[in-house]
């Protein structure tokens, strides 16, 4: 098996998931409309392509990502212009004959940037909700039953809640509402023909939670896709190294694997991908465990290169704002450097911030959620081996554990 690490993985890069593979496709043709919970880099677009990728003769697929778009309009736009490869775009450009005209519906003559520019000026803040039905209309006259995977959607919802000062008003609350309600009554009007996959890399659920919009998905039945365990790891790490022709040595196999634990794939391809580099550069081919155990050290806890986990910094503050980001991250070095966040170092933690007890409570549903944490009896513990040490390796420096604060 290639190499891949970052963009997600199809065909014969795909390892293992055959289950939640499966299982996904299963629901979609008993009609379920599904969210995908998950946590970062566990291969949820991975798992939405290989399915499209899958079913692609049974069902019309239309691939979104609003990672871009920062209002309603411009994710109606991605979704009109996913079906310009399909027989139903002869019909779609009919709806936004007002700004396309027959020049523009060759797509051809069109970039796909163009053109979502373009589908965008042919809506208003006032008439989306109306071009968006009949775009639905439209959809469900379609041959074959259709798919929409529509992912990073948390993204887009943080954005309407809270615009760029992270400020929540009611009117963007409202606009919120509007959308995520429109978006259930269409998927629910076109049940028998119109099947939605929500996901994203931050979860939507603890988002609506806050603001009192979860109603408007529970018509999503939930599916989550697990942590890799240490035999798939293993299996995993055999196909590269023999696409590689690298061998490991004695038990530097099994140390590779217990380096990471139950982890996620996008970390079992970096690690990997980090040890064929030293491999390449010193003509190995044999991979000893000392190699492994330095790459470990040097390359796998330090900061540079590991985006993701940086980027979970940044989502954080995406989601809960300036003034509780801190708060998390306090939660989670304290959790990496003492193995454990208690109950009483919750309260210190609070204390320290002036925040209610039920904003702790907010934000651990939220790490929970995102597959950071988890909780054991009265206290929460990382999830991942790797992220707690990397995290550990990043932040323990001035940190002073709760029970040592005050005195
Ligand atoms: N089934 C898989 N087989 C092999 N590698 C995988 C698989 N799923 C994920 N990966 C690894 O994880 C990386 C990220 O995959 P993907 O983009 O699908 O994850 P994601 O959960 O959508 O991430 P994000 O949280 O950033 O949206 C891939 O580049 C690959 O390295
Ligand atoms: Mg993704």
């Amino acid at each position: 098996m290639k190499l891949t690490v970052g963009n997600p993985v199809k065909g014969e890069r795909f390892w293992n998931r055959e289950k939640e593979l499966n299982g996904l496709i299963q629901l979609l043709d008993e009609k379920a409309h599904v969210l995908i919970i998950a946590q970062r880099r566990i291969g949820k677009t991975s798992l939405m392509e290989q399915a499209a990728e899958t079913i692609k003769d049974r069902y019309l697929c239309l691939q979104i990502d609003l990672q871009s778009a920062h209002s309603v309009v411009d994710a109606i736009a991605e979704l009109a212009a996913a079906t310009r490869n399909s027989s139903l775009w002869e019909k779609i450009t009919g709806i936004f004959s007002n700004v396309l005209n027959n020049a523009a519906r060759q797509i051809d003559s069109l970039q796909l940037s163009e053109l979502k520019v373009t589908l965008r000026t042919g809506m208003t803040e006032g008439s989306w909700q109306a071009k968006g039905d009949q775009l639905f209309d439209k959809l469900a006259e379609s041959d074959k039953p259709v798919v929409i995977f529509l992912d990073e959607v948390p993204i887009l919802v943080s954005r309407l809640l809270k615009g760029s000062d992270y400020q929540m008003t009611p009117e963007r609350r409202g606009q919120t509402d509007a959308f995520l309600s429109w978006l259930r009554a269409n998927s629910l009007k076109h049940r028998e023909k119109i099947r939605l996959v929500v996901t994203g890399s931050i979860g939507l659920e603890p988002i609506l939670r806050q603001v009192g919009l979860s109603a408007t998905i529970n018509h999503l039945t939930p599916f989550s896709i697990g942590l890799w365990e240490p035999t798939v790891v293993k299996s995993c790490v055999e196909a590269l190294a023999e696409e590689y022709s690298l061998t490991f040595d004695g038990d530097a196999l099994e140390y590779f694997v217990d380096c990471l634990g139950r982890c996620v794939p996008y970390h079992v391809q970096l690690f990997f991908q980090q040890v064929r580099t030293v491999c390449v550069r010193e003509g190995l081919t044999h991979i000893p465990k000392t190699l492994v155990a330095e790459v470990y050290e040097r390359e796998m806890l330090a900061r540079r290169g590991h985006a993701e986990l940086s980027h979970l910094e940044e989502r954080l503050k995406l989601v809960l704002g300036p003034e509780l980001h801190p708060i998390a991250l306090e939660f989670l070095t304290e959790a990496a450097v003492t193995g454990k966040l208690s109950a009483a170092a919750i309260q210190v933690f609070c204390l320290e911030y002036k925040q209610p007890v039920v904003i702790a409570r907010e934000i651990l549903l939220i790490l929970e959620h995102d597959g950071y944490m988890y909780q054991q009896s009265n206290t929460y513990r990382f999830v991942s081996k790797l992220v707690q040490e990397w995290w550990r390796a990043q932040y323990s420096l001035l940190f002073v554990p709760a029970s040592a604060r005050g005195k």
